[in-house]
């Protein structure tokens, strides 16, 4: 689905200041009629816009709405990227980075954004929910000079990415990483990250970024997953402009890349250690070929994670999810 049409951008910037609005004031300003307004409203409220109607009265916004806009994002950037960009944007999309899986390469790098997904995906298979104009569903698609074995570091170097920009917008709460690639508030899940591999070609790895970011759900009026969640706007109790933060990760991302790329995840190493949310904490990682638990200990130069197992081993690991675990009684 398109992104929003030129006429419900004009409808909410009417609504935008938070107050009501009749259809007869809004309809005689855009000179088009009540009942056009109305079904125009019914297309917002149907893609998920918490848009109150006050009998007698109008129209009222809930909660400030600043619409995804191509000219916001590029008018926020603060410097000149090192990559031509090219947008997608929607008002609905399955998954943005479905979306860049299936688009056509081009030199660009080419970035997808939704006001809502209907089958965002997170890591492991999971659903990664995705309500409308809330929050930041972001893709982008690089071309990174970079064997997929150093991947991992990739994925951490990402969460890095996204705390060095909310710390740009001065949201500088206690954030933390957490290994491999998510962010968290005070045992809250803040963003998910997932970093597709889609092709290999000369020494060149094609990659899909995925970020999503809770910026302005009420978390407590929502009970979205099963596990602990939280956003910005729980953090700050501030509402936020997705298009100045995306403008803001998109930047740092085009920095830290190529970063990466010339000097290894061994740059940001100790950055990781200062955020770093698992590090001394008996936890569980769980893979493909079983569980393990032991000691969080840091990451190597790599991004690998450090586990110490109920043995005094040290283990190097490169994928899995990670949970806090009881410590063995054993051990006790
Ligand atoms: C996780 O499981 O923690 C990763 C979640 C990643 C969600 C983002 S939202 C934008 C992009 N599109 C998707 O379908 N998934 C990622």
């Amino acid at each position: 689905m398109k992104p929003l049409s030129l006429l419900q951008l004009q409808i909410l910037n009417y609504l935008n200041d938070g107050k009501c609005h009749s259809g007869n004031t809004i309809g005689e300003q855009l000179k088009i009629s009540r009942t056009a307004i109305w079904k125009q409203i019914n297309q917002l409220v149907a893609l998920g816009l918490k848009i109150e109607r006050i009998p007698q009265k109008g129209y009222q916004l809930t909660q400030p709405f600043i619409p995804l806009q191509e000219i916001l994002i590029r008018q926020q950037l603060k410097h000149p990227m090192k990559r031509e960009i090219d947008f997608h944007l929607f008002s609905e999309i399955d998954s943005t980075n479905r979306y860049l899986r299936d688009l056509q390469s081009t030199p660009a790098v080419s970035i997808c954004c939704a006001e809502k997904q209907t089958r965002g995906r997170g890591r492991f298979g999971r659903n990664w929910i995705s309500p409308f104009g809330e929050n930041i569903y972001l893709s982008s698609r690089w071309e990174l000079n970079c064997c997929p074995s150093k991947l991992s570091g990739l994925s951490l170097v990402i969460s890095l990415t996204i705390l060095e920009s909310l710390k740009k917008n001065h949201i500088d709460q206690d954030i933390r990483v957490k290994w491999p690639n998510d962010l968290l508030w005070k045992d809250k899940k803040l963003c998910g990250i997932l970093i597709e591999l889609t092709a290999e070609t000369n020494g060149f790895a094609h990659v899909i970024i995925g970020i999503g970011l809770n910026v302005n759900t009420a978390t407590q009026n929502e009970l979205l997953t099963e596990k602990p969640w939280c956003s910005l706007y729980e953090i700050t109790g501030k509402y936020f402009d997705r298009n100045s933060l995306i403008a803001s990760i998109l930047e740092t991302l085009d920095t830290n890349l190529e970063l990466f790329l010339q000097n290894g995840f061994g740059f940001f190493q100790e950055r990781w250690q200062e955020y770093d949310y698992l590090n001394g904490q008996y936890i569980s990682v769980s893979q493909v070929r079983g569980s393990m638990c032991g000691y969080a200990s840091g990451v190597t130069d790599q991004g690998l994670l450090c586990l110490i197992d109920d043995n005094g081993h040290e283990h190097h690991l490169s994928s899995g999810d990670t949970s806090m675990s009881s410590i063995n009684p054993a051990l006790l």
